[in-house]
């Protein structure tokens, strides 16, 4: 079951809606105990339970999580006390840091962002439905996100599950996207022209040295590690399709980007303090919602580094 299906429920999670039982939660197996993996919705997210993550897990721990991580698209932890150097050890158990080169020199630690929303601020770091840093050739692998301060209501964060999206295509899209590349590029999120520093306290590279990044990737991606077709196109970077104009591909890129956040791809996280999220960036679209209106909200973001998609 990889993140197109819950636990317990049919090909639809719509007509197959999930109940309270046991049967919904699926427990799996470790040397000294369980990690309990509980889905928060039909097609995406759940929350893993009995494990402290700011400890030295042992190797069959990190494979629990990391197949819940597969199964669900993103997962969330509850109640954990991290640090800087807890958590980039945690992430240091997936792969190796990836350093943002857009808040490379912004922030203290090159491995670490830390994202802060304060009080009145117009514009928020991920407000639109996004991958994480798609103009790179080899986008991240995934991202850890840690609460420090959260706002009483509002600053939640939105999932969709980027598998059901493709599979919810006709087979005639299916077939005209399958060899169609996108075009991603940074130049809306940063640089002096994506104009963001002036209505947000995370402040983003801006300089006159700063260098548009620009790859290019299959719009219907193989996901490296569970080898199932997904959607791979996003609002922040994906500027068009490969050999056609922008304006030319503004239509077709519109409807996908719409359709792959169908509210019934998605699930919305509650966050409290000390709450975690870790997401497969290759999986799943997220965005962060702009309505913490008075509130300061202050998180802690390591991102894992990933390999070329195909
Ligand atoms: C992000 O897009 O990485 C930030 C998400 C959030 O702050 O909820």
């Amino acid at each position: 079951m990889m993140c197109s299906l819950a636990p317990g429920l049919g090909n639809d999670p719509r007509t197959d809606a999930p109940g309270n039982s046991e049967e919904m939660y699926m427990h799996i197996g470790r040397h000294d105990g369980r990690i309990e993996v509980r889905p928060i919705a039909g097609s995406i997210g759940a929350e893993i339970h009995n494990v402290d993550i700011s400890k030295d897990l042992d190797e069959a721990t990190v494979g629990d999580i990391r197949k819940a991580l597969l199964d669900h698209c993103v997962i969330f932890f509850r109640n954990q006390r991290l640090d800087a150097e807890r958590q980039k050890a945690f992430t240091r158990r997936f792969g190796k840091i990836f350093i943002h080169p857009n808040y490379r020199g912004m922030q203290a630690d090159p491995e670490i962002i830390v994202i802060t929303r304060e009080a009145g601020d117009r514009k928020i770091v991920g407000e639109e439905w996004h991958a994480d840093t798609t103009m790179m050739g080899e986008p991240p692998l995934g991202a850890i996100l840690y609460a420090i301060e959260v706002p009483p209501y509002g600053g939640d964060t939105l999932f969709a599950n980027q598998y059901q999206a493709y599979e919810a295509l006709s087979d005639g899209m299916k077939k005209m996207l399958a060899s169609v590349r996108a075009v991603h590029s940074d130049r809306m999120v940063a640089g002096p022209q994506a104009n963001k520093n002036a209505y947000r306290a995370t402040k983003v590279r801006e300089d006159a040295d700063w260098r548009e990044t620009v790859s290019t990737h299959p719009v219907v991606v193989t996901h490296p590690e569970t080898e199932k077709k997904l959607l791979y196109v996003n609002a922040s970077y994906t500027m068009g399709f490969e050999g056609m104009t922008e304006e030319e591909s503004r239509p077709l890129l519109d409807y996908l980007l719409q359709h792959g956040h169908r509210p019934e791809f998605t699930c919305r996280f509650r966050w409290q303090p000390g709450s975690v999220a870790f997401w497969d960036n290759r999986a799943c679209k997220h965005l962060a919602i702009h309505d913490a209106g008075p509130f300061r909200r202050v998180m802690r973001r390591t991102q894992i580094a990933g390999a070329a998609l195909g």
